[in-house]
């Protein structure tokens, strides 16, 4: 049986899902949109892009207008497409608990949709165990449908450069489906990389677990060296300069996002909360802010002050907001101090935020937030806290 699209991405106006309909789209594939979020979908018809991703508008544009790339809020599209992909959305919810319910009860909703032949795609970051999950509710559902496991791991903000070079881990359980995953992403990147479903689920966890340890790592090392009133940006110059075994010790900074803390966590669930190591790095990265203000607190009567947060996105260049530290410095500030203004040139979910030129005349300190580039720069006549280095004047605090 024909389709008449190649490709349907399901959640494919996020963060994930939309570079990825992008980038098949101009790689020449026929490409759908699936998505519940009506606006979002409205706005990516229009050739506009719901968030900032570098080069992704005029992308966007071009496959929108040479009809290669059709979103739309309507079910019926899966049955459409050859390959279904699915890359919705799966936090932790707030005791910190993955929900590995969240991708088998989307499958299922779109089970009326799914057509016999098609592969099935999850791309997710899903709790281990999941695709066998979705495979087993397939084949209650008696759906001879083939399913694949091929995790992402762009990072925002390189998404359009990254789906065009990383290689891509794909995995399936029978041969003929783990082929098919292959042809797919082989669209996209020369390397693949083939792990069993089980394999590729703990291999995208450990991505993030690895890299969410790092950041713990080099937290943990800047307050050990703040505490001795001493640089961990010039220690850690010093200790990368032509030395390759130590290249990666990261800047210190707020390690926050969607993805790191939530898939380390997910990871600690996955193996009955015995996870020491990640434990740990959450407490070190999640009370860096803490630890920001207590310092500040010693040095400063911080309830007379105003304190301006510079950048209120969890990384550099970025207007992503979920799971921002720099809302965990606010909320903290808030307490301690006498008023807090908080600025984002890229943020626009934040009606609390207001012009860079306020928070510079109005407020009495400066912590910065979120690494933006223009704040290296700035020209300032208050103090400013900038614990990841942007300033190049020190990290102490
Ligand atoms: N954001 C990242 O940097 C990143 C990187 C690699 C992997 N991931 C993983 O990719 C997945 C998606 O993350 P994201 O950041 O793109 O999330 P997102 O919230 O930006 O996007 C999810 C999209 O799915 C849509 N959606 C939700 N439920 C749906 C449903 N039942 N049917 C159709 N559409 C639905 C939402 O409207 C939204 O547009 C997560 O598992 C995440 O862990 C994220």
């Amino acid at each position: 049986m024909g389709f008449d699209l190649d490709v349907v991405v399901v959640g494919g106006c996020g963060h994930v899902g939309l570079p990825l309909a992008i980038a098949f789209a101009e790689r020449g594939l026929q490409v759908g949109i699936y998505d519940i979020n009506p606006a979002a979908v409205e706005e990516v018809r229009s050739g506009v892009m719901p968030f900032d991703e570098p080069g992704a508008e005029e992308a966007l544009q071009r496959v929108v207008s040479s009809s290669h790339l059709r979103p739309t809020t309507d079910a019926a599209v899966v049955s459409d497409a050859e390959h279904v992909v699915v890359v919705i959305g799966t936090p932790v919810d707030e005791h910190l608990n993955p929900d590995p319910k969240v991708v088998p009860a989307a499958v299922e909703d779109l089970a009326a949709h799914l057509r016999p032949g098609q592969l099935l795609v999850l791309r997710s970051t899903v709790y281990p165990g999941v695709t066998a999950l979705v495979e087993r509710r397939l084949s209650n559902l008696g759906l001879d449908v083939d399913v694949a496991f091929c995790p992402e791991r762009i990072a925002e903000g390189k998404a359009l450069k990254e789906l065009f070079e990383l290689p891509q881990i794909v995995s399936a359980r029978n041969p003929g489906a783990l082929m098919r995953a292959r042809k797919l992403f082989e669209v996209l990147v020369n390397e693949i990389v083939e792990l069993l479903p089980e394999e590729a689920e703990l291999a995208k966890l450990y991505t993030n677990a690895y890299r969410y340890l790092k950041f713990a790592l080099a937290n943990q090392l800047y307050m050990m060296a703040n505490d001795f009133s001493l640089d961990y940006e010039r220690i850690r110059q010093g200790v990368i300069y032509n030395y390759p075994r130590a290249a990666d010790l990261p800047a210190a900074g707020f390690a926050a996002g969607p993805c790191l803390l939530k898939d380390t966590m997910q990871l600690a669930a996955f193996n009955n909360n015995n996870f020491v190591l990640g434990h740990a790095a959450m407490m070190v990265n999640e009370g860096l802010p803490l630890y920001v203000v207590d310092r500040l607190s010693r040095r400063y009567d911080l309830a007379t002050m105003t304190i301006g947060i510079l950048g209120m996105a969890f990384k550099g260049e970025s207007d992503d907001t979920r799971s921002s530290l720099a809302y965990k410095l606010k909320r903290i500030l808030r307490f301690k101090a006498g008023d807090v203004l908080c600025t984002d040139p890229y943020v626009k979910v934040d009606h609390n935020l207001v012009p860079l030129k306020e928070v510079l005349d109005r407020s009495d300190l400066l912590v910065i937030g979120a690494p933006h580039r223009l704040y290296a720069d700035l020209p300032v006549d208050k103090p400013v806290v900038d614990i990841w280095g942007v300033r190049g004047d020190g990290v102490r605090v």
